[in-house]
């Protein structure tokens, strides 16, 4: 009888052993993805000056950065979680002075920091979808916006968090790892209620609702399927009206509200209605996935 007992005590310590051995090695992996830098050579664009260039940029930054950026660009926190961690939405006003034009291709556009280290969050997925007219247009504005003091430390994960990372059950957070950093710039379409431009913003949206925007599992883990915009999908019995108004409201049209934090329509919603209009079209013209 002792002896089992001693049996069980040896096989006992053994796979306690053995989690944490299991726990620190998925630690380090986790931190390790956090500070993982990629060699990445900024393309070479024009950045312009004019009054409509800052204009378009100064929307494309209201459409696509201030949900997480705040309306004054300071930044805020995006996760801040005791047990997991702490992750801001960094400050990103008064980069005129702070961050080259090279520096903040390397961020928007493939999700890397000024030392290469691949950004948390940042969307870079949906941003890599920008003409290089846009681009530079929103790189121009941004350098316009005048600093805000608001001193903020880069990402911090706590032992849990990082072992949630490590383990990859944080979900696709880091775009610089999975982007195609040699995707060419699209070309960039007339602004407006047309097919190739709805067919040029669709790229805003296929980070989440999938590369042909047939819909599919989400990222997250737990999280549940994101629907498909393709004619097949429940968009077909919708009208433009009613698409417009989900867009702004995120009110689909049998009553349902839409949490904002799964599907960012806040954002979207500051799109003119000529733009989404655009993209309405551009969803009804795609036939059911194959
Ligand atoms: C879904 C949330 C989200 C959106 C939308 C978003 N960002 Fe970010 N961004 C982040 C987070 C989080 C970080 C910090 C990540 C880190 O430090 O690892 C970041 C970092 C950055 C940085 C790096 C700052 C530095 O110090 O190097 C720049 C520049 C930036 N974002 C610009 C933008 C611009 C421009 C847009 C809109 C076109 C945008 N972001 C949209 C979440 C977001
Ligand atoms: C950050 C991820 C994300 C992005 C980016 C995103 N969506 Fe979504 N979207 C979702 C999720 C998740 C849902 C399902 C939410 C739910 O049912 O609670 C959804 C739902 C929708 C729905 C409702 C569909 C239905 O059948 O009820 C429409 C329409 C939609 N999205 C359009 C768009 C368009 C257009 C874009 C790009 C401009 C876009 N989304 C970008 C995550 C996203």
């Amino acid at each position: 009888m002792k002896k089992v007992l001693k049996w069980i005590g040896i096989v006992l310590a053994g796979l306690v052993g053995l989690l944490v051995v299991a726990a620190v090695v998925l630690n380090i992996m986790g931190g390790s993805r956090l500070n993982k830098t990629h060699d990445i050579q900024a393309e070479s664009i024009v950045i312009p000056d004019d009054a409509a260039a800052l204009a378009r940029g100064e929307h494309l930054v209201d459409v696509g950065c201030k949900s997480c950026h705040g309306a004054n660009l300071g930044g805020q926190p995006l996760l801040a979680d005791p047990a997991i961690g702490l992750v801001y939405a960094a400050n990103i006003s008064g980069l005129g002075t702070s961050h080259s034009d090279e520096e903040l291709i390397l961020a928007i556009r493939h999700g890397l920091d000024q030392d290469g280290r691949q950004l948390v969050i940042m969307p870079a997925e949906a941003f890599i979808n920008l003409s290089a007219e846009d681009l530079g247009a929103a790189i121009a504005y941004l350098k316009t916006v005048p600093r805000v003091e608001n001193e903020l430390p880069g990402p911090e994960l706590s032992f849990m968090g990082k072992i949630l990372l490590g383990s990859g059950m944080m979900g696709p957070v880091f775009p610089a790892e999975y982007i195609d950093h040699n995707q060419p710039f699209p070309d960039m379409p007339e602004v407006g209620a047309n097919l190739e431009y709805g067919a040029y913003v669709s790229g805003l949206c296929t980070g989440c609702h999938g590369p042909d925007l047939a819909g599919g599992p989400s990222g997250e883990p737990n999280a549940p399927s994101v629907p498909g915009l393709r004619s097949e999908s429940a968009l077909a019995s919708w009208s433009e009206e009613e698409f417009l108004l989900f867009m702004h409201t995120g009110v689909t049209p049998d009553g349902r509200q839409i949490d904002p934090e799964a599907m960012p329509w806040e954002s979207f919603g500051k799109f003119e209605d000529d733009e989404l209009q655009g993209l309405w079209l551009h969803l009804q013209s795609l036939p059911p996935a194959g």
